[in-house]
């Protein structure tokens, strides 16, 4: 497994496997490797002949100062990580190098893709990840991207991205992954302290019990009211959302109207962590 730092490096073992007609694939990550990301890597490897994996915490995407200086950084075990799952390049820039120079972010407009839930909460965030992904995109010029479902808005963003600017690459989304007790497998879950897990674990409970609720006939509206209440009564969740939503347009479900693929999305912040989770209805 190849690491490589700087972008011109990267260009030229890419270069080389390019003309060995091999399919370029992509998984990029902020690092602090799981199950998660893992199984992007799992599901590259099936799909392309060459693993690029890449590394890179992005200050842009950053709403909150504390959490990105408090962003998790295991480059070693992730490294490990990668290798056991057969990673074939594993790309690690400096932030100088990808945005070259200071870095910044140009303002994005998808409509609700990016003004609402995620794009309300946090201002500017997507504006940060459209431009880091784009820049990854264009270093990496993938034939193939893998993002996953845990990240269901990000990955509508990227998917709308892909069509707009670079329409002959293919945008893989792949399932969410949890933790045996239901948690949504998160970089950020190590910063819940201890004693904070079972109110973390709320939020997939008070998911599944409104999926079960509404697929026994209640309207979408009154599952949703009784779980949000539920959330909101612990005073250790700070519920932000917790809405049906259709995931093409991010438009909210109302109603028994549940045709299409609708999926209910939630976030909060627990132990000053926050978490978000979805699940399709
Ligand atoms: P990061 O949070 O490291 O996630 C990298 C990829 O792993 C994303 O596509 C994310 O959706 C996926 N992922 C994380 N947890 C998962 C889980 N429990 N199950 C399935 N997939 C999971 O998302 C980012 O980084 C950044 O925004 C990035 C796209 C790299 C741009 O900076």
């Amino acid at each position: 497994m190849e690491v490589i730092r700087a972008k011109s490096d990267l260009a030229l073992a890419l270069k080389n496997r390019r003309f060995l007609r091999m399919e370029v694939g992509f998984v990029p990550t902020m690092g602090a490797l799981h199950e998660g990301h893992a199984s992007l890597i799992r599901r590259a490897k099936k799909e392309v002949s060459f693993v690029v994996l890449s590394i890179f915490v992005n200050p842009t995407q950053f709403t909150d100062s504390g959490d990105f200086n408090s962003y998790p950084s295991t480059l070693a075990s992730d490294l490990e990580l990668a290798r056991e799952e057969g990673v074939d390049l594993v790309f690690v820039p400096q932030a100088e190098d990808v945005y070259d120079g200071e870095a910044h972010a140009k303002r994005m407009d998808y409509g609700r893709l990016t003004s609402a839930f995620e794009g309300r909460k946090r201002p500017g965030h997507f504006d940060g990840v459209i431009e880091v992904v784009r820049r990854l995109f264009n270093i990496v010029q993938p034939s193939t991207s893998f993002f996953g479902e845990k990240d269901l808005q990000q990955l509508q963003v990227i998917r709308h991205l892909g069509k707009v600017e670079f329409p002959s690459m293919k945008i893989v989304g792949c399932g969410l992954i949890r933790d045996a007790d239901g948690l949504a497998m998160s970089s950020r879950n190590i910063r819940i302290r201890e004693g904070f897990r079972d109110h973390a674990l709320k939020i997939n409970s008070c998911l599944m019990e409104a999926k079960n609720a509404i697929a026994a006939g209640f309207r979408v509206e009154e599952a949703l009211a009784l779980q949000r209440l539920i959330l909101e009564d612990d005073p250790h969740v700070e519920l932000e959302y917790f809405a049906a939503v259709d995931p093409d347009t991010f438009e909210e479900y109302v109603g028994q109207e549940t045709k299409g693929r609708p999926f209910l999305i939630v976030a909060a912040v627990v132990s000053g962590v926050r978490l978000i989770d979805n699940c399709l209805l």
